[in-house]
């Protein structure tokens, strides 16, 4: 594909960067590979496949345990990753980083550390009803044991938070809010500083799933002031297995640890056990060392292209992708908030989502089908499912015209 005619305003230069990323380069079902499913995990460029294959070959050691030379320089390489990670994210202090498997590990230890301290019966949490199941069960799961109550923050027909209900809901009785930054399934990208100005103004902390906002905008926690924010690594170009808990010290020095292992102690007796210090005390066992180094090589890149250029570029591309969707019939967007990231959610009456999604995916194009794992989401919308198409910074509107060129094909076949 000739990608260079597509190069605008945002200095993208999407040639040079097509040719980071080698498996953008294959066939699919002998079409060349059209992907579009980077909310499900984005691709990973030379520059990480190379940090793990020099992790494994020369550098491989186990961390924070070793006086040996291998073991120190690992240390200091992996303690240097979550120095990256909380120099993107703008946080405070590295120790306010804690390596988790990713963002579904980070807000299950959220969840059930926070709780055992501040949840207790006739309590309430506070999600949203288009969060990730991610979002929702590791919540509903711990106020059931505790007798607490889940609330959800409603939505109207564009995917958007209502907030007057929001407001409505805080009570004395909410212990923690847990939205989205950016909806997976609509693109929805929610008003998280009002939604923290308005907890935070009754003393309630707010945690952010920022799973599919760090790979397209900026974040910076301190200015959002949120209490904790989550991601995974591999939707970000880095690997699968690792990803990011930011809270704010206040917070994590108050929670106890949540599992418990090698790793997390200062001293262990059968009598009495002393915890670590953060971030150690939530990181038990050896970590995904790789993973971590890896992640630290995805943001670097990252950074070098630099967020404002991937917003604006990604936006160009869903602004094409939208207007030429709505040329074709019977095609209704699912999520047109005034506010987006690059997610393109459809349903096309009277075909089900896994029909086009297969068809499409004859022609090379991968898009991701069915709920998404927002089941509450799609219920509200009283659809099955949706097909899902998902950017990065390497797509392009050629890509783009070969998608709408393969949809329209494929609600031909299949009306
Ligand atoms: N949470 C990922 C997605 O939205 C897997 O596809």
């Amino acid at each position: 594909m000739n990608a260079t005619k597509t190069i605008d305003t945002t200095g993208i230069d999407i040639e040079k960067i097509r040719a980071d990323f080698p498996l953008l380069s294959r066939k699919v079902n002998g079409k060349p590979l059209v992907y579009f499913d980077n909310g499900a995990t984005a691709q990973k460029p030379n520059r990480v496949i190379e940090a793990l294959n020099h992790y494994y070959r020369f550098d491989n050691a186990n961390i924070h345990r070793g006086v040996h030379t291998l073991s120190r320089e690992i240390t200091l390489a992996y303690e240097n990753a979550r120095n990256t990670v909380r120099k993107h994210l703008n946080a405070a202090n590295p120790y306010e980083i804690v390596f988790t498997k990713g963002t579904t590990d980070s807000i299950n230890l959220v969840a059930s550390s926070f709780a055992k301290k501040y949840i207790s019966r006739g309590d309430e949490v506070i999600v949203s009803v288009m969060e990730h199941h991610s979002n929702i069960l590791p919540w509903q799961q711990v106020c059931e044991e505790r007798g607490a109550i889940l609330k959800a923050i409603p939505i109207n027909e564009a995917g958007e938070l209502v907030m007057e209900e929001y407001y409505r809901l805080l009570s004395p009785k909410t212990k923690i809010v847990a939205v989205a930054h950016v909806s997976n399934t609509l693109g929805t990208i929610n008003p998280v500083k009002e939604i923290i100005a308005a907890a935070h103004a009754k003393n309630i902390p707010v945690l952010l799933d920022g799973a599919q906002a760090v790979p397209h905008i900026k974040v910076d926690v301190q200015e959002l002031d949120c209490d904790f924010y989550c991601f995974s690594a591999h939707k970000v170009f880095g690997p699968t297995g690792v990803g990011i808990l930011y809270g704010k010290e206040k917070w994590l020095n108050a929670m106890p640890p949540y599992q418990v292992g090698g790793g997390t102690i200062k001293t262990v007796s059968f009598e009495k056990t002393e915890y670590a210090d953060l971030p150690l005390k939530f990181e038990a066992g050896t970590p995904d060392i790789s993973g971590g180094i890896g992640l630290a090589a995805a943001l670097d890149y990252v950074n070098e292209i630099g967020l404002d250029a991937i917003t604006e570029y990604e936006h160009g591309l869903l602004q094409y992708a939208t207007t030429e969707i709505k040329k074709l019939k019977d095609v209704k967007i699912i999520g047109t908030a005034k506010e987006k990231a690059g997610v393109l959610s459809f349903a096309v009456e009277g075909i089900h989502p896994f029909d086009i999604g297969t068809l499409l995916d004859q022609l090379g194009v991968a898009v991701r089908t069915g709920h998404h794992c927002t089941q509450p989401l799609v219920a509200f919308y009283c659809i099955p499912g949706t097909v899902r198409v998902s950017f990065a910074f390497y797509n392009t509107k050629e890509e783009i015209n070969i998608f709408i060129e393969g949809l329209e094909k494929a609600i031909r076949m299949l009306k």
